[in-house]
């Protein structure tokens, strides 16, 4: 504790003179501000942060006790204290010893207090960092670092339990739907709650920080460090990263990371000295679909009921309500739909035909929401079913046969291009219809432009994360699948239906999307690889991958492989987007990473830190461990390297061309000499009439580590010394002789991190034996690399003989 307090002491002892105590750092017992205009404001020493009454904007006769930015013109809010109750103007605080600072309304009524039990206040102090203090005689009795609003800022820490509330709106500071917090467990966790309760839904986002009992530690406090990094530090001081790598120093920069009204977790910055117009930038936010992500059994999901999410070109949500379904409360988009008409069980005056129409929705689903699944059933029947069902709202037909009616409230409504053109046939009342009750709906331009937007928008999003952020939903829809299988089997096959989330492109598109594949971006063993972009409300960018022309395959491996690929969901791999199967056109379309591959990371100028190279290892290791063990057919890549390797916007280490190997030979067994690997990293079972099996990547593994670690090729020929040519040789060598140094020299992280290097040399030298059994399995090389379990003294990688 003492140790926490010292930075603190010498930051008050430096504080400046002041003559007005009032105004700067130092509130004084007694002090107070009054709700007004022009009230005074009391201001951090550098001037960055000030405290005081902020006028709403809604309502010019209510304030807020905020923090705010005060020298940039948009005086962002970083905390507040009566979101909930905001103050009528001529609202008092005061500054008390006994209490703490206590509001006051002007008639008297206590509207918010500090909760300080332990201690008479000596005097409150507003430091640079933007956190609000009361100072006892020698500890501090309240702060609002540790009570906070929506925002957390550099040097604050939360701990567990300590919970951040998204706002209402962007200009209602009442509390939200959203809520961060950092569990018991040690998980980060985004939730929606169940207003006016707290009860907290299942998470739309998970920072996996639990930690278990043979892995992990769990994570212990939530750090948004002064240079701008948010982390989860682990119980045994681990730090785990949510945010990328900051470039430019924090120092000219404001960080902050708000938990947005409307559910996403943001890190933005602004440029401290701001000319003119300059803002808040997004550098970091999770989850990259809301949309997808939550999905709650007994809440609404992250829209509210009978509305459907979406997002837009930011990856922000944005709710609205079908057609014949209008805004519960006119004034929060973000709110309720409810439905422009009664429908009831009672005798209906005219026929259900005459009454009700349907309007279809693709890719749009409410998930959960059902209380009927009718099957083997054809888009009429369903439509008709629901039509004189009395209870049924929307029938969602999917998958060739499938029939799901559901009643109303729909919840977790949400569009997903996962869904493969599933679509919604949502039951409304026709508008010229016999009166039924007290609304006459009328027909309006609104509905229709409603409605054409929810359409238009539906396929968009394909390539964002969407597509997998769906699996939920894909897995519940497997559930059914499985059910229902035996049924199944007596019908005849649907023969167009895919069982992935894979869109299915035409040539024609393809071409277009790449602009007659103008810009070539990579070319490999498989194929060339074309920039293109995806035009719908907004552009966004894929990678098209044009395949040699296969050999013996036909089109049902095609598809299967291709459907293998589409069914893996990693972090670090590559996500598949789409195919094109035309002919003799088979093309594979991925997300664009607009990083590079790791060749031209590690290799090139400036070389990367230490921190992130051992990062990307981390990530190729999860990521094969996921392709061997994890997914649901096992894929062997058989050509890792880092030009293999590519990496996101925030170094994430994305394998691509998994699944290709088996793909475009699938045909020839592996005794066929055709070596499907790449020179230097192709393990010796290639050459030896081996089978091969997942060990050929741990191999290739193996001379990636060691390239990362020692960033340089495995096969250097320029070399000035002869022996460091060949890496791996070199590696094991160093290694026998003690002078690991050598392999990492003029790297001072590394040098200062020799623990870590010879642990990933000796990982390295296990995965390169030639004897595939010998080497570990991904599992291991992951738990090793991570310091969970401990490396064996590796033995020599030499050839089992030497052959001529
Ligand atoms: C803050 O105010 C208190 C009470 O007036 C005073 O004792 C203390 O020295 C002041 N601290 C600074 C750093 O000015
Ligand atoms: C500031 O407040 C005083 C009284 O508190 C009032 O007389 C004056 O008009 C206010 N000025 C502005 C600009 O609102
Ligand atoms: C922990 O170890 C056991 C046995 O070794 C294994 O079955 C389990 O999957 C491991 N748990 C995790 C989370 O790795
Ligand atoms: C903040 O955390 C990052 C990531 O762990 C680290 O690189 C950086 O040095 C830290 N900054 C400070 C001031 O501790
Ligand atoms: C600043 O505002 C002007 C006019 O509103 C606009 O043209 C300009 O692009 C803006 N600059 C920035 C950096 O946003
Ligand atoms: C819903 O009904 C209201 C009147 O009750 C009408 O103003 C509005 O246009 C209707 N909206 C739709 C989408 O039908």
């Amino acid at each position: 504790m003492a140790l926490a307090f010292f930075p603190l002491f010498s930051f008050l002892f430096l504080l400046p003179a002041s003559s007005d105590a009032q105004t700067v750092g130092n509130v004084t017992i007694g002090a107070s501000i009054s709700a007004a205009e022009n009230s005074s404001t009391w201001i951090s020493p550098s001037g960055d942060f000030a405290f005081g009454f902020y006028q709403l904007n809604s309502n010019k006769n209510l304030f807020l006790l905020a923090i705010w930015y005060n020298k940039i013109p948009d005086k962002t809010l970083v905390w507040y204290a009566n979101g909930d109750s905001p103050a009528p103007r001529g609202s008092r605080l005061q500054l008390t010893a006994d209490r703490g600072f206590v509001l006051n309304s002007p008639q008297g009524e206590e509207l918010w207090k500090t909760e300080t039990w332990n201690g008479v206040v000596n005097s409150g102090v507003l430091d640079d960092n933007g956190n609000l203090m009361l100072l006892g005689s020698n500890s501090i009795l309240w702060e609002s670092f540790k009570n906070p609003a929506d925002t957390v800022l550099p040097t604050q820490k939360l701990d567990k339990g300590v919970a951040l509330s998204s706002r209402q709106s962007e200009t209602n500071f009442a509390k939200g739907r959203f809520r961060m917090v950092l569990q018991s467990d040690g998980n980060l966790v985004l939730t929606t709650i169940n207003l006016p309760s707290d009860h907290a839904n299942e998470p739309y986002y998970e920072s996996g920080t639990a930690g278990d009992s043979n892995s992990s530690s769990p994570g212990f406090q939530l750090v948004f460090n002064e240079s701008g990094y948010l982390f989860v530090l682990r119980e045994n001081e681990e730090r785990y990263l949510l945010t990328p790598r900051i470039t430019g120093s924090a120092k000219d920069v404001y960080y902050r990371a708000t938990l947005d009204f409307d559910g996403i977790f943001t890190l933005y910055s602004h440029p401290k000295t701001s000319t003119g117009n300059s803002s808040w930038t997004t550098v970091w936010s999770e989850p990259d679909n809301i949309c997808t992500a939550s999905l709650v059994n007994s809440g609404s999901g992250a829209c509210g009921f009978n509305s459907i999410c979406n997002l837009n070109a930011e990856r922000r949500p944005i709710c609205g309500c079908p057609g014949g379904y209008t805004l519960v409360d006119p004034n929060d988009n973000y709110g309720s739909c409810k439905p422009n008409f009664t429908q009831s069980c009672e005798k209906e005056p005219a026929s259900m035909e005459d009454l009700y129409e349907f309007e279809v929705l693709t890719n749009v689903d409410w998930p959960l929401a059902d209380y009927a699944l009718l099957e083997p059933f054809t888009e009429d029947k369903c439509r008709e079913s629901c039509l004189h069902d009395c209870m049924c709202a929307v029938a969602i037909f999917r998958l060739g046969d499938k029939c799901w009616k559901k009643k109303l409230p729909l919840s977790n409504g949400r569009v997903d291009p996962g869904l493969n053109g599933g679509k919604a046939l949502l039951k409304i009342r026709k508008v010229d219809s016999p009166p039924d009750g007290p609304y006459f709906p009328n027909p309006g331009m609104k509905k229709k432009t409603n409605r054409e937007t929810l359409i238009l928008a539906l396929s968009v999003l394909l390539g964002s994360s969407v597509f997998f952020n769906c699996i939920l939903v894909a897995a519940i829809c497997l559930g059914f699948y499985f059910i229902y299988q035996k049924k199944l089997k007596t019908l005849p096959q649907n023969k167009g239906v895919m069982e992935t989330n894979l869109r299915s492109f035409t040539y024609k598109e393809l071409v277009y999307a790449t602009n007659e594949f103008k810009e070539e971006i990579g070319r490999g063993a498989f194929g060339i690889v074309y920039k293109g972009a995806l035009h719908r409300n907004y552009v966004f960018q894929v990678a098209v991958k044009r395949l040699n022309t296969l050999i013996h395959d036909s089109d049902k491996e095609f598809k299967a492989e291709v459907n293998a690929i589409g069914q893996t969901h990693h972090k670090n791999l590559v996500r598949l987007l789409g195919f094109c199967d035309e002919g003799d056109n088979r093309l594979l379309v991925y997300e664009y990473l607009s990083n590079g591959s790791v060749a031209s990371f590690l290799f090139g100028d400036p070389r990367p830190s230490w921190s992130q190279r051992t990062q990307i290892a981390f990530g190729i290791a999860r990521g094969l461990l996921y392709l061997h063990e994890e997914c649901s057919t096992q894929i062997i890549h058989c050509d890792i390297k880092p030009q293999n390797i590519l990496l996101d916007e925030h170094c994430n280490a994305k394998i691509s061309d998994f699944g290709l190997a088996k793909l475009l030979l699938s045909n020839q067994s592996h005794t066929n000499t055709l070596i499907r690997g790449t020179k230097g990293y192709v393990a010796p079972e290639w050459f030896r009439n081996l089978p091969i099996t997942v060990k050929v990547d741990v191999y290739s593994f193996g001379v990636l580590l060691l390239e990362l670690t020692c960033c340089r090729r495995s096969v250097d020929m320029e070399s000035s010394v002869e022996e460091r040519a060949i890496l791996t040789d070199w590696a094991y060598d160093c290694y026998c002789e003690g002078t690991l140094d050598a392999l990492v020299e003029n790297d001072t992280d590394a040098l200062n991190d020799r623990g870590k290097v010879e642990r990933f040399v000796q990982v390295a030298i296990w995965c390169i034996q030639e004897d595939p059994s010998l080497r570990p399995t991904m599992r291991m090389v992951t738990q090793m690399l991570e310091g969970v379990l401990e490396v064996p003294i590796p033995p020599c990688p030499c050839p089992y003989a030497i052959t001529a």
